[in-house]
């Protein structure tokens, strides 16, 4: 008779596998991007005031369901702005700035933020991890 022994004993190793593959997927080692001059805390107040959660889900924002633009959830492990601009602080900036000039077929518009204001919105984009 065949025994399955060998397939039960190997199945905590699996096991510990996968839970380790789960955690290191989880944001646990998302690479903290910091923004130079960004608060992310007046980034949020911020991204709150401007109403980009009229086209956007964004977390830790009241309101922010919009559905216009791609949820902005775990943006830190987003690799790209639009699908196209790799996803690095500067750019984030500009973007956020004013968007149809790095992608000018974009819907998303210009909504008149400031250099200082869009660093701290970038900052609190970061933190969604
Ligand atoms: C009128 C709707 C609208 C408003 C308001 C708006 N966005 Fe957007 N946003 C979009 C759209 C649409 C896209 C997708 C752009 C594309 O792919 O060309 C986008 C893309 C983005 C992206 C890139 C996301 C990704 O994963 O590609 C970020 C970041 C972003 N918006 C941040 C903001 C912030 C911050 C504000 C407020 C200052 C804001 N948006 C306001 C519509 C909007």
């Amino acid at each position: 008779m065949r025994r399955r022994a060998p397939c039960i004993r190997a199945s905590p190793a699996v096991i510990l596998g996968a839970t380790l593959y789960l955690i290191a997927c989880n944001g646990e080692h998302v690479p903290h991007v910091t923004v130079a001059g960004g608060n992310a805390d007046r980034g949020r107040l911020a991204v709150e005031s401007y109403g980009c959660g009229a086209c956007h889900v964004i977390p830790g924002v009241p309101g922010a369901r919009g559905l216009t633009g791609p949820p902005l959830n775990s943006f830190a492990r987003h690799v790209y702005i639009a699908g196209e601009l790799p996803n690095e602080p500067e750019l984030l900036v500009r973007w956020i700035r004013d968007p149809p000039s790095l992608a000018p077929q974009t819907a998303m518009p210009n909504l008149g933020v400031s250099e200082a204001t869009a660093r701290d919105i970038a900052a609190y984009l970061y933190e969604l991890r």
